[in-house]
């Protein structure tokens, strides 16, 4: 049986108002599957970099990789989640901002009792890329308490979950947003300084803080308007991790560059390679919840919409207004 739902897509890539509101027919789960009635979905940049083609998808497409809701259905082989479990999830392929989806259960865990759907929503996508990012992709050796690293864009979705995150660890964050409010936010979330790069040579100051060393590891999701200067911030052997490009695609990199500046490592990873197995997800999922559930990491919800609004919502985050997650309430 199938049931009329309602989802966004886009028929070609473009501005916010490519995005519209349709009518869609959801079925049943297949082999692997589970359908999900959400209750709310998360916003990432990601879907910005899909809706205006810069990660092209087969169109027309369905855009949204992060979800909170109720178990509605299971396909054949699905064991570990149950009819009427509250659920959540960041996944491929895209298409979470909608009513209900049948989707791979791979990637959907159980989401606590203690975490709302709006929260599970906003810090799925996030809040597991803090994780892989801060326990996962490390410079040689690791990190240890006290060490510094650098984490670009600190105040948004990503951003703030770590410099919580960071702050736990027992990590000097040294954070760098848009404005002096987001710094102020950065630090009140566990940065131990804060640059507004918008003002300042943030490769400059990092040195200052550092006292000339640099950091061990540069977190940027900025991409072109920051490469060079990540590049600036590290201490030899130091790791640039590049995991975004909001202002634009970082330009190649001259591995001649990388001896130059101190035998450096650059890393390009996505959270999907991560989540490549069920057991994978779980176990960063836990970590997760772990964090939160103990309020060392709390999610800053603060832009919320109805899914009519979604045009308005992708207008916001690429203006660069928004601080922390936002999420389409369903
Ligand atoms: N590779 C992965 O696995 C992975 C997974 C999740 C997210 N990401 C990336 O991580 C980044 C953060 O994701 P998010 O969803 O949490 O978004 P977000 O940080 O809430 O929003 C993006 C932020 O990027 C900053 N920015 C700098 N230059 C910009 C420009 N020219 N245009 C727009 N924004 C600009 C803005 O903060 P300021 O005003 O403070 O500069 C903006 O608020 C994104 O680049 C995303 O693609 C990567």
């Amino acid at each position: 049986m199938s049931r009329r739902e309602k989802a966004v897509q886009i028929l070609q890539p473009g501005a916010p108002e490519v995005l519209q509101l349709v009518d869609i027919e959801v079925g049943e789960p297949g082999p692997g599957e589970i359908r999900i009635r959400h209750q709310a979905c998360g916003l990432n940049y990601i879907d910005v970099y899909h809706r205006n083609g810069s990660y092209p998808l087969p169109l027309p497409a369905r855009l949204g990789m992060e979800g909170a809701g109720v178990i509605e259905a299971l396909g054949e082989g699905v064991t570990h989640l149950s009819v009427g479990d509250r659920a959540a999830y960041a996944s491929q392929p895209p298409g979470a901002y909608c009513t209900a989806r049948v989707m791979p259960a791979r990637c959907v865990v159980r989401l606590p009792d203690t975490i709302s759907f709006e929260t599970g929503a906003a810090m799925m996508l996030k809040g597991l890329t803090a994780q892989y990012l801060l326990r996962r992709t490390l410079p040689q050796g690791g990190l240890q308490a006290g060490d510094f690293v650098l984490f670009h864009a600190a105040a948004g979705g990503v951003g703030l979950i770590a410099c919580q995150w960071a702050r736990a660890l027992g990590l000097q964050l040294i954070a760098t947003a848009g404005s002096d409010e987001k710094c102020a936010l950065a630090l009140a979330s566990g940065a131990s300084h804060a640059i507004n790069y918008r003002r300042e040579d943030f490769a400059a100051r990092v040195r200052e803080i550092t006292g000339g060393k640099g950091v061990k590891v540069v977190y940027d999701s900025v991409g072109l308007d920051t490469f060079e200067g990540s590049l600036n911030s590290l201490a030899a052997f130091g790791l640039l991790v590049s995991f975004g490009n909001a202002s634009g695609f970082a330009p190649p990199v001259q591995l001649g560059q990388l001896a130059a500046k101190g035998s450096l490592y650059v890393t390009r990873p996505t959270l999907f390679t991560h989540l490549a197995t069920r057991e994978a997800t779980q176990a960063m999922a836990d970590d997760l919840f772990s964090v939160v559930g103990s309020g060392q990491v709390k999610i800053h919800v603060e832009q919320r919409y109805a899914l009519d609004q979604v045009v308005q919502a992708h207008r916001e985050l690429e203006a660069r207004t928004t601080i922390g997650s936002g999420v389409l309430l369903i």
